[in-house]
């Protein structure tokens, strides 16, 4: 099954109640065309969207750190205890050393909860695909934000990227940076990617209903 990972950031448009939102027009659209969704809240917002929307919720990032005295970090058993299924790892926005993406995760498959850990190339996703996390994204930093998309503006780093997975490991792979609408996912697809990442392009639209839907059913294609 095809996933569609929406990752609100800090954008205002998906946080507290906004968020609930986005996750119920996702729940929807996923049941509609078969897709599975996941969507990574902040930390404060993992209860609330879990406990008012069917669909996986994940957090952005954890830490590499066990229940003690750590002060303002983010604790694995914590997120999960508050609903995340699974959590973001090493985004371009907040990159790891490799030490700690290697612990992080280890730490995510001790709690059985599921892991996207992101890459900037394909000699990363190859790199981060050795160490098995359930998915390895895809994103050129330049391109995140922007209004071009990763499946235009650079589509051989998707299929490159899907080939030396494939070599190395099980991961999945998403892709991301840029996507905007139902071509650009339906691009990725056919690419080879599992899923697609995305924020700006849900989370700042202003129809957000019809623009996830519009994925979903690229996606089911
Ligand atoms: O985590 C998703 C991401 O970095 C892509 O962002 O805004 O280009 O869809 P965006």
């Amino acid at each position: 099954m095809h996933v569609m990972v929406v990752n609100v950031k800090a954008y205002s448009q998906g946080i507290a109640d906004e968020a609930v939102k986005i996750a119920k027009i996702m729940e929807d659209a996923g049941r509609e065309f078969g897709v599975r969704m996941i969507i990574a809240v902040q930390p404060s917002d993992i209860y609330r969207v879990s406990n008012s929307s069917k669909i996986d919720v994940f957090a952005q990032h954890i830490d590499a750190i066990s229940p003690g005295g750590h002060t303002g970090w983010v604790l694995a058993d914590a997120v999960k205890a508050a609903g995340a299924r699974g959590s973001i790892l090493n985004h371009s926005e907040h990159r790891l050393k490799i030490d700690d993406i290697y612990e992080s995760l280890r730490i995510l498959k001790e709690k059985n909860m599921e892991s996207i850990v992101c890459a900037s190339s394909h000699e990363i996703a190859k790199a981060v695909a050795s160490m098995e996390p359930d998915y390895v994204a895809v994103e050129p930093p330049e391109l995140i934000g922007g209004d071009i998309s990763v499946t235009k503006a650079k589509p051989e780093i998707i299929s490159r990227s899907v080939e030396e997975v494939q070599k190395v490991s099980n991961s999945k792979v998403l892709c991301g940076a840029g996507i905007k609408n139902g071509e650009d996912v339906a691009k990725a697809i056919e690419l080879g990617a599992d899923g697609i990442l995305v924020a700006s392009g849900v989370v700042k639209a202003l129809d957000k209903e019809s623009i996830i839907k519009e994925m979903a059913e690229a996606m089911s294609r």
